[in-house]
């Protein structure tokens, strides 16, 4: 019998352990672990050429459409290493029968600390503070107190959920607009449901926990952070595009906003704008590096390679993104 040969983009060993290339060659499948090449996931040389004669992917933020499934003959699954879909062409991937995963769940706790971590960071100016002790200057601008603070969240999954979780522990005053979540379940959690126009009202820092789709692209836009309070801060470890950075830039440029935790960035590794945004004092910005923690990308792994399993085996795999693929493969779930 042929040897399904699964890729990686990302590393599956963590600490010495491999969870996930065991438990895909304990199913019988060659595992290859190959990252991009320049750190860029957006290759499509590279890309197209990974995908030729390989049944799964395990996807880091690669580009896959089209275009890059050129080579792709045999590929039968697409699992992303990770919750976000948008650089995945859904339509391109269903067109070819190839099914599409993520790993909901899995990373987070280590993406909610990173949020509150950057919201530190530029509330309490945490990165000058450290570069004038170690240069001499030993001062730092006065901060807030997280607990005489609001924060705002846009969107409310298991990420924001963990989140609210966390900013209730620092004592803050917590709103939530997500249409999808109903307003006792944001009540439970100890916060208060708000509209947007409320949120950008009375939130002193506004975090993003939403997915990157076709209707919020750059939907932080002049208006959206114009009508933010002065002062306040953007914090955001969901995706660059949700922000039109040089609208961000201005409001940053002004001193309208104080500050902002920027986790992801419109082109990674940052170019042009991204760049020029990154690289403002009152910016605090991180290599798309909320997830890098031991154990969330050690279940990210786990769980990617679990629905490779299951679908080489002819399952329909627990985290399916595009489903009618499911039916037309004759899949059950
Ligand atoms: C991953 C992420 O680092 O989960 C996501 O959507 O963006 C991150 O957790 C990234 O997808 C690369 O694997």
């Amino acid at each position: 019998m042929s040897k399904y040969r699964v890729l990686s983009s990302v590393p599956l060993e963590f600490r010495g352990e491999n969870p996930a290339t065991e438990l895909l060659e304990e199913a019988g499948f060659a595992v290859e672990v190959r990252p991009p090449i320049d750190r860029s996931w957006s290759d499509v040389v590279e890309t197209t050429d990974k995908l030729a004669d390989i049944a799964a992917f395990i996807a880091g933020g690669e580009f896959i459409n089209a275009e890059t499934l050129a080579k792709a003959d045999d590929l039968k699954i697409v699992a992303r290493n990770g919750v976000g879909f948008d650089r995945v062409d859904l339509e391109a991937c269903t067109a070819r029968g190839i099914l599409v995963t993520n790993t909901p769940g899995a990373m987070s706790d280590a993406v909610a600390d990173h949020a509150l971590a950057l919201l530190l960071a530029t509330v309490r100016s945490i990165v000058p503070g450290d570069r004038s002790v170690k240069e001499g200057g030993y001062d730092v601008p006065i901060g807030q107190d997280l607990a005489a603070m609001t924060l705002g969240l846009v969107g409310c999954g298991r990420i924001g959920a963990e989140v609210v979780r966390r900013a209730r522990g620092f004592k803050m005053r917590v709103l939530v607009h997500d249409p999808w979540v109903e307003a006792e379940t944001i009540a439970a959690m100890d916060a208060t449901p708000a509209t947007l126009d409320e949120l950008l009202a009375q939130a002193d820092a506004i975090s993003l926990h939403t997915p990157l789709t076709d209707d919020n692209v750059r939907m932080v836009n002049a208006d959206f952070l114009g009508r933010m309070q002065a002062g306040s801060y953007l914090i955001n470890t969901a995706r660059g595009g949700l922000v039109d950075e040089e609208a961000l830039i201005a409001a940053l440029k002004s001193g309208h906003l104080t500050g902002a935790g920027l986790d992801c960035q419109e082109t990674e590794p940052p170019e042009g704008t991204s760049l020029e945004l990154v690289r403002l004092e009152n910016v605090v910005a991180m290599p798309h590096s909320a997830s890098k923690t031991y154990a969330a990308r050690g279940a990210m792994s786990v769980a990617a390679a679990q629905n490779v399993i299951q679908a080489l085996q002819g399952k329909g795999p627990d985290n399916v993104v595009n489903k009618e693929v499911l039916e037309k493969l004759n899949l059950e779930r």
